[in-house]
């Protein structure tokens, strides 16, 4: 959450590279924004507003900076301090000099505040980040910098040394990007916990939390890893650990294009992202499905048949959508005999102290960044089981922290609400069930050959799936007044109750409950009226007939049933309205029975109104515990 960016370069357009690069990070965070930079002869500019980075570039054309060669941004989503002006990044020192971006939490805000307060330090917001202003400017005074005294060529070492010094006293997450007035030649950043990644130009270089914000000028990068610091220049760019030695790093060229991440005619990329689903799964199970492609998975994640076989138990863990995907895991995994666990990795810890190392651990995430993915992670390594990690970002910190890797190959998904990563989540798990049911011997070649033919067809049943939208937004529109939704499934599809409600939450804010059908007379039955939308998943399969009973229970208590069937359970289920998908096989179903959600979710928050790409109060990419 919150988005930092960095140049460095040509003078003339400083703050159109940053604003732009914001507009690409405003996904992390929405709530206020701003942009400082410097000229060469250290003039600061210094431009923040509360809102929408569009409402910042209004301001910075109405008074654009003049000739600023270095500067940094920032997008917010707020955790210390409520979204206003006042809070928003960038903050600066006592003589607004030092300027300071940040993605994280200063945990010892408090104590560092208190001691800066008694020194006399004066302070104009109430975010932790603006203290590390202080501390820098503390750290300048310490080594002797007087403004007047100091020598040209002792500016940034001086302003290394100050940053580097600084560092060793923060606690917590971060994500730095700082600027010093009197050192406009160079942008340092430094990384703990928060992703920040360095985009290699010519004649001028980035920095940023992530590709997209500079992917439009290089994707020649080099990811930052924790504990160290970059500094940046027009013409070169050095790593450091935060002891100050000198590290070697190699840049990676990034596959994706800017116009990737752009809209390309859907108004919203919401649903150009549900429209890309077909794509994302047909990518992500490319020349990788059993049987001839079983090796070539094998060897892209480093995990031998034999390996799969040795394992005892499968744990997933995620967050959010992902989480959803997770459950689905569970639900195959256990299918295919092997003991499996999902949990949201936020309650992670006390489980991930019991694993071992006969257990493999599945992280989910689509970023690659979530904090609370990343600590689960490390709790379940230090108790010594593997970690597989599932997802859509090269180089994500969560790749780099785990010991098996498999991509998701969905291309950037910008829509807050997860729809197509999600679909590229369960194609992965798809994919990964398989190979262990084979090398457990729970699948013959023969299954093998079934199981990936089924799966290859899948992208075309969802491109069948989604022309009914038109019929899909009809029956959402019907209900756009509806203050209260439940869903409910059964197995395989109890997760895509879940995520149906848990994606008409995210972008319309609304109540919604996701409940597994055989549950809902242990209680939530009691909350269903005359006219209350309800959404049963209702595939065929072993949940039929007790998921047709369940309808029929929430009927009878006035429920406007909406079932998502397919041709063959349409005859069992008797609901007010239809939405029936293509068969597929009986496990596969939830590739296509989320589909009708996002959509149906998405058609309430249109006519809603709704932000729907960007939700009050939500961030893509949560960096934070
Ligand atoms: C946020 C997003 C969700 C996402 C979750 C996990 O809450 O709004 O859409 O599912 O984070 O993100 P990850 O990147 O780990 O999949």
């Amino acid at each position: 959450m919150c988005g930092i960016t960095g140049y460095i370069g040509d003078n003339k357009k400083t703050t159109e590279i940053l604003i732009d690069g914001l507009k690409r990070l405003e996904y992390r965070g929405y709530d206020s924004c701003g942009i400082a930079a410097v000229d060469a002869k250290s003039a600061l500019y210094l431009k923040r507003a509360s809102g929408r980075v569009d409402v910042l570039a209004k301001l910075v054309a109405e008074e654009p900076a003049r000739g600023p060669q270095a500067g940094v941004g920032h997008t917010r989503w707020a955790t210390h301090g409520a979204p206003s002006e006042d809070n928003a990044h960038p903050h600066t020192d006592c003589a607004s000099q030092l300027v300071v971006v940040h993605n994280g939490i200063i945990e010892n805000y408090l104590d560092l505040k208190e001691k800066l307060l008694a020194a006399g330090h004066k302070f104009k917001s109430e975010t932790d980040t603006e203290v590390i202003a202080h501390v820098l400017e503390d750290k300048l005074k310490s080594l002797h910098v007087q403004e007047k005294a100091i020598r040209s060529d002792m500016l940034e070492p001086v302003f290394f040394e100050a940053f580097r010094r600084t560092l060793a006293d923060l606690k917590g997450s971060f994500a730095l990007s700082v600027i010093w007035a009197k050192c406009p030649s160079m942008v340092l950043g430094a990384r703990l916990h928060s992703p920040l990644v360095v985009g290699l130009g010519k004649g001028e270089n980035f920095i940023a939390s992530d590709v997209s914000a500079f992917l439009k000028h290089t994707k020649r990068v080099i990811f930052m890893n924790d504990g160290e610091i970059a500094a940046v220049k027009k013409d070169s760019v050095d790593f450091y650990t935060f002891q100050g030695k000198k590290v070697a790093k190699e840049s990676v060229t990034i596959q994706w294009d800017s116009t990737m991440a752009e809209k390309g005619g859907y108004k919203h990329f919401m649903l150009k992202e549900i429209h890309e689903q077909a794509e994302a799964v047909e990518n992500t199970l490319r020349g990788r499905l059993l049987p001839m492609g079983g090796d070539i998975l094998n060897a892209e994640m480093g995990l031998t048949a034999a390996a799969m076989k040795a394992f005892a138990s499968v744990q997933f863990v995620a967050c959010g959508t992902a989480y959803h995907a997770c459950l689905v895991g569970r639900v195959l995994f256990e299918n295919f005999g092997v003991h499996a666990g999902a949990d949201v990795a936020s309650e992670f810890t006390d489980r991930a102290r019991l694993l071992d190392k006969h257990t493999l651990v599945v992280a989910i995430s689509q970023s690659g960044e979530t904090a609370d993915t990343l600590f689960a992670v490390r709790e379940a390594r230090a108790a010594g089981a593997k970690v597989l990690s599932i997802t859509n970002t090269v180089g994500s910190t969560l790749t780099r922290e785990s010991d098996h890797v498999l991509y998701t190959h969905c291309g950037p998904e910008i829509g807050v609400a997860s729809t197509k990563a999600f679909l590229g989540q369960l194609a992965a798990i798809y994919l990964l069930a398989g190979h262990f049911a084979a090398a457990r011997g729970r699948m013959d070649a023969g299954d093998a050959r079934k199981y990936a033919e089924d799966l290859l067809k899948i992208p075309r049943l969802i491109e069948e799936t989604l022309e009914q939208e038109k019929e899909i937004a009809r029956i959402a529109e019907g209900f756009a007044a509806s203050e209260h939704f439940l869903f409910i499934s059964r197995h395989v599809n109890y997760p895509i109750a879940l995520e149906g409600a848990l994606k008409i939450k995210e972008i319309s804010y609304v109540h919604a409950e996701g409940y597994p059908a055989g549950e809902m007379k242990h209680g939530p039955i009691a909350i269903i009226y005359k006219g209350m939308p309800l959404l049963a998943v209702a595939p065929s399969g072993r949940a039929l007939d007790l998921m047709a009973g369940n309808i029929e229970e929430a009927k009878a208590r006035g429920a406007d049933v909406v079932a998502i069937v397919d041709e063959a359970s349409r005859k069992t289920v008797r609901a007010s309205r239809y939405i029936t998908l293509p068969k597929t096989s009986e496990l596969l179903t939830p590739l296509l029975t989320v589909i009708p959600l996002q959509l149906f979710a998405y058609y309430v928050a249109l006519a809603k109104k709704c932000d729907i790409d960007k939700p009050r109060n939500l961030a893509k990419s949560v960096t934070v515990r």
